[in-house]
């Protein structure tokens, strides 16, 4: 209305009640500060080099770290030569099972509340080997390179056991859960309406193992200072990691301090692994700062991936394409000390409604790293084998594959039958089907040719489900001068958190941007927030709408008498101008400074902590979205070049554009990779990853990448914090599957076993 947009004011929290409440006033679209490009905050010393990462601390006495890792998947180490390596230039310590210190196991990622480590193995407690690649050693050295060098002199021989390391035979069970719930999901009974339906298909479908190559490979900077612990950290869980390596050093979790302002990339990778472990028990032991920075290799060694899967996705339908039965079951790796299954059926509990649907997941217990997430966990696979599996159907029905996904467009969440707070997949996959040019794509596979070139249309949908964890809570600082800052325990792993929470704070406190600093990025700061799951840019609001009104009621109780705001109440007030105004009279106003100096304050601060979840028990909350994709496949050589790809989302008010266009452009790359290159090679013989380099693990190049167009809905959830829902693994979900049904578009073949390289074309 005009008057927020004459003021740029923004009316309280008092509207966010979820589930009956109104929208938050952020996501109201006349706000014109909310979804406009602003740079990021931290650019500038991103690319001057003042951003300082976790290796680049350098700590008054600081030695450096190396590990050597075992090279069998499972047995004993019988005799460990340290003797050449403790006599190498530079040594400071050598540390193996002999002499480490005495830990405890860490809290595993999800299983317990602020666990962080990727598995439960004891870290260098004993003779054990539990996967090939795990650290039997640590070498401290005054130098990266002496260190380096001294753990390659380090000689093991084993007793080596039965390892189990082959998926295709391996035994499988139930998990415990997937995500929290139950690992299979069933309405009606599926098999019996598949066997029935007119028109089937029922495929396997198969994923590789990834391994996570962020930018930054991960890395510790640390000290004890008497019995506490300060880390510089990659992470994506400052306080997660605070919590699980005080349970291990047996010490409160406030004696040990995690920071982490930058991150080169998490992606689910950026937890508590044995370096860090690893790093501070050495520190304790030579009673010295050290730095571990994993080299390449090292991540792939020591950090769990994406596990492999295989699925199977069968649909039974009618003539008309109307979904009877939707079967997606199948099975992942995984280990015995991790607990978290791949859980590649979560897309398809939400996506399409079918009379009848059977879902379930097994793992099958390897002896190897443990795996563990990777952005859009789940979601990013489980979307290639349902979304493959449709264009197949759709195929044998002769119908438009957007039209079948549109036949079967469910009223509401089909596995939960809960309503969905906002789903307007329809509008993102016709406004995308226009603009990319749908209406170009043959029926039928091989019709369009460029020279060699087969060219062809494909899409796929993509899904990611809207979360909002316990434990988020804010700070805000108001100063005299009007600046304001707030301190949340979150992270800015290169996202644009801190860019998007700026801008977002400062019209909620009717500040410029200038004048707000959102502060993060340690473990010391308000809350515990996890970045992960999509979940932080809700958290974080939840959290800061809560600490926003906890500050304005403060401001109003400094308020006297003399004051054109006596006798306002919260919900009379607004933000704007850098102080407090009466919504329904623009006279009434005093600035912040003037309510602060009447009152013979030089600041206000006040924490809160984010009001429950409350929305996710009522409604089904899912962003959506459509990806094209135009592959040309050479007739020649079977190599596939991606020409062109769009992604049309719909996933609530977009904070701000340009970091937004930017989370989808990145995300839709790694699905590139995804379907085109990403593959552990993982030696079935000895359970070791042979591929631990970047020369060898194929990850899209700057060639590889094509135009890539992004849009959006813009349409605001009216149940969660400003509106919007998450968007950091939106983007790679659906792509597997638009490149393959490109794929074949272009030259027909069908393509069920991920990456499709070319000599799955020939
Ligand atoms: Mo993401 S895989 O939840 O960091």
């Amino acid at each position: 209305n005009e008057r927020d947009r004459t003021h740029a004011g923004v009316a309280l929290a008092r509207d966010y009640r979820t589930p009956d409440g109104q929208p938050d006033p952020l996501s109201a679209l006349d706000q014109p500060r909310i979804g406009a490009p602003l740079s990021r905050v931290d650019g500038l010393q991103k690319v001057t080099g003042g951003a300082r990462f976790a290796a680049e601390f350098a700590l008054e006495g600081m030695v450096h770290a190396a590990l050597a890792y075992s090279t069998i998947a499972r047995g004993r180490i019988t005799t460990l030569d340290t003797a050449a390596a403790e006599a190498a230039p530079g040594v400071v310590l050598v540390m193996t099972h002999d002499n480490a210190p005495t830990l405890q196991s860490p809290p595993v990622f999800l299983t317990t509340a602020q666990g962080a480590a990727g598995d439960d193995h004891p870290v260098l407690q004993n003779d054990q080997v539990h996967w090939n690649g795990q650290p039997i050693a640590v070498v401290l050295a005054e130098t990266p390179e002496q260190a380096e060098h001294a753990a390659s002199l380090i000689r093991a021989e084993y007793a080596p056991e039965p390892a189990v390391t082959d998926f295709r035979t391996a035994a499988t069970r139930e998990p415990d859960n997937v995500l929290g719930g139950p690992p299979s999901v069933s309405v009606g009974d599926a098999e019996q309406a598949f066997g029935t339906a007119p028109r089937r298909v029922d495929a396997i479908y198969r994923t590789p193992r990834h391994n996570h190559n962020a930018i930054e490979p991960h890395a510790v900077t640390l000290a004890w200072h008497d019995d506490e612990l300060m880390l510089h950290d990659a992470s994506q869980c400052v306080d997660h990691v605070a919590y699980s390596l005080a349970q291990v050093f047996g010490i409160a979790e406030s004696q040990v301090h995690v920071s982490s302002p930058f991150v080169g990339g998490g992606f689910g990778s950026k937890t508590l692994w044995q370096h860090q472990i690893l790093a501070a028990a050495a520190a304790r032991v030579a009673d010295r700062p050290v730095r571990l920075a994993l080299s390449r290799e090292g991540v792939h060694r020591v950090v769990g991936g994406r596990a492999c899967t295989e699925q199977r996705v069968a649909i039974g339908a009618d003539e008309q394409g109307h979904f009877r039965a939707l079967i997606h079951t199948g099975k992942a790796a995984m280990t015995a000390h991790n607990n978290l299954p791949e859980p590649f059926t979560q897309a398809t509990r939400c996506l399409y409604g079918a009379d009848h649907v059977q879902l379930a997941i097994r793992v099958a217990d390897l002896d190897m790293l443990a795996n563990t997430f990777m952005r859009a966990p789940g979601e990013s696979v489980g979307t290639f084998a349902l979304e493959s599996a449709i264009d197949e159907l759709a195929e044998q029905l002769d119908l438009d594959p957007l039209e079948l996904r549109r036949r079967n467009e469910p009223e509401r969440d089909p596995t939960s039958g809960l309503p969905f707070s906002s789903r307007h997949l329809l509008e993102a996959s016709r406004a995308g089907a226009e603009r990319f040019g749908w209406d170009q794509r043959s029926a039928r596979p091989g019709e369009r040719y460029e020279g060699e070139w087969q060219i062809g249309l494909g899409c796929a949908t993509a899904t990611y489900p809207y979360m909002r964890m316990p434990g988020a809570a804010a700070r805000i600082t108001l100063s005299r001068s009007g600046a304001a800052r707030v301190d949340v325990a979150a992270h800015e792993m290169g996202m644009g958190t801190a860019t998007v929470q700026t801008q977002v704070a400062a019209a909620r406190l009717g500040l410029p941007v200038e004048q707000v600093r959102f502060n993060y990025g340690d473990s010391s700061l308000a809350g515990v927030v996890l970045a992960g799951g999509s979940q932080q840019t809700a958290a974080i609001g939840g959290a800061v709408i809560a600490a926003h009104r906890a500050l304005v009621e403060a401001l109003l109780e400094l308020v006297d008498g003399d004051s054109p705001l006596a006798g306002l109440t919260i919900d009379e007030i607004e933000c704007r101008d850098g102080g407090l105004g009466a919504v329904a009279d623009s006279a009434r106003f005093e600035t912040y400074d003037r309510i602060l100096a009447r009152a013979g304050r030089d600041e206000l601060a006040i924490e809160a902590d984010a009001a429950e979840s409350e929305e996710l028990s009522h409604f089904s909350m899912h962003s959506f979205g459509m990806i094209f994709c135009e592959a040309a496949v050479s007739a020649v050589t079977g190599e596939v070049r991606i020409r062109r790809l769009l992604g049309s989302f719909d996933c609530g008010r977009v904070l701000n554009a340009k970091t937004a266009a930017s989370q989808f452009r990145g995300g839709m790359i790694m699905g590139l990779g995804l379907a085109l290159m990403e593959e552990t090679q993982f030696d079935t013989r000895s359970g070791r990853i042979m591929n631990p380099s970047l020369a060898e693990y194929h990850v899209p190049v700057q060639m590889d990448v094509p135009e890539i167009e992004v849009m959006w809905t813009d349409i605001p959830d009216p149940h969660t914090p400003m509106g919007a829902r998450g968007i950091g693994e939106l983007g790679i979900t659906g792509v597997g599957a638009a490149v393959a049904n490109a794929v074949y578009n272009a030259c027909g073949r069908r393509v069920r076993e991920l990456p499709i390289t070319l000599d799955k074309l020939l």
